[in-house]
């Protein structure tokens, strides 16, 4: 038999930069950046405020081009990534004149899919998704978990493999974090995309990630790569547990927090 030869990586980013100017200023934003993100991998990015993790899904899903060094999806460093990446910025931006339905249906509507089948759809997940009974409402009548979720749906409807999410929990309050980042991982588990994620909170890396990358301070480089071996399913009695401590610690080391 022939050797199957290795199936490429959705994402690598091999040494990537990016700088903006800024009233004739250069501003470094990312220097030297390396990462991958395997098939159906739960990839975290964390750093502080400012070091350049939205820049770097924006570079990702080809919003923004890099200055230097290059990206590749599934081995192609030419690839048109615009279109191939589904993407949650770091606000909601749900549209407010458009009902939940609407606003969910706005990915297959723009890429021109058959939208009786993808509202048939839609209306399976809703309850998988919190939303059941609220398809109609808009979205300035939703509590903050509510929204994050109806903006979550439409990003894994836009069906991609590859999904970059940007801090959907950052404005939530604790509670309502814990409950989301436990449900996320059963969408996730349903979906099976490969995902990036950025956030700023330990806990919530360790919690969902197969692997976290590290960052610096502006500019962004990557300082650790840190695997996380926890067993899925994951539950909360895991986070007050020895392994998950050793994690949180090794993660708080990497980052500065504490020597
Ligand atoms: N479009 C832009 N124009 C100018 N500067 C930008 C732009 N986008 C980001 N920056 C700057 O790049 C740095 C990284 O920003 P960002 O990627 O938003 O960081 P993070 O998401 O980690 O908080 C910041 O100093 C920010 O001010
Ligand atoms: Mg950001």
């Amino acid at each position: 038999m022939a050797p199957v030869s290795a199936e490429p990586l959705p994402v690598v980013l091999e040494k990537v930069s990016k700088a903006f100017r800024v009233d004739g200023r250069v501003v470094m934003a990312l220097r030297d950046v390396s990462l991958e993100a395997r098939r159906e991998e739960f990839v975290t990015l964390i750093g502080p405020s400012g070091c350049g993790k939205s820049t770097l899904l924006n570079l990702i899903c080809g919003l923004l081009k890099p200055d230097a060094g290059e990206i590749f999806l599934y081995g192609d460093p030419k690839a048109q990534r615009l279109g191939r990446v589904g993407y949650m910025p770091q606000r909601d931006l749900l549209l407010p004149w458009r009902s939940v339905m609407d606003n969910i249906l706005l990915g297959p509507e723009v890429s021109g899919r058959d939208l009786t089948a993808a509202r048939k759809e839609a209306r399976q997940l809703l309850p998988l998704f919190g939303l059941d009974g609220f398809e109609n409402h808009y979205p300035a009548t939703l509590s903050g978990g509510m929204r994050q979720r109806a903006a979550l749906m439409r990003t894994f409807l836009c069906k991609q493999e590859i999904v970059l999410l940007d801090e959907p929990f950052g404005a939530l309050d604790a509670l309502t974090r814990r409950i989301m980042r436990r449900w996320l991982l059963d969408v996730w588990a349903q979906f099976r995309q490969t995902l990036i994620f950025v956030t700023h909170d330990v806990d919530e890396a360790i919690f969902l990630s197969d692997r976290v990358y590290v960052m610096s301070p502006r500019p962004g480089t990557i300082l650790r790569e840190v695997t996380i071996p926890l067993p899925r399913p994951r539950s909360e009695r895991m986070v007050s547990q020895a392994d998950f401590a050793a994690l949180r610690q090794d993660l708080l080391q990497a980052l500065g927090v504490i020597p």
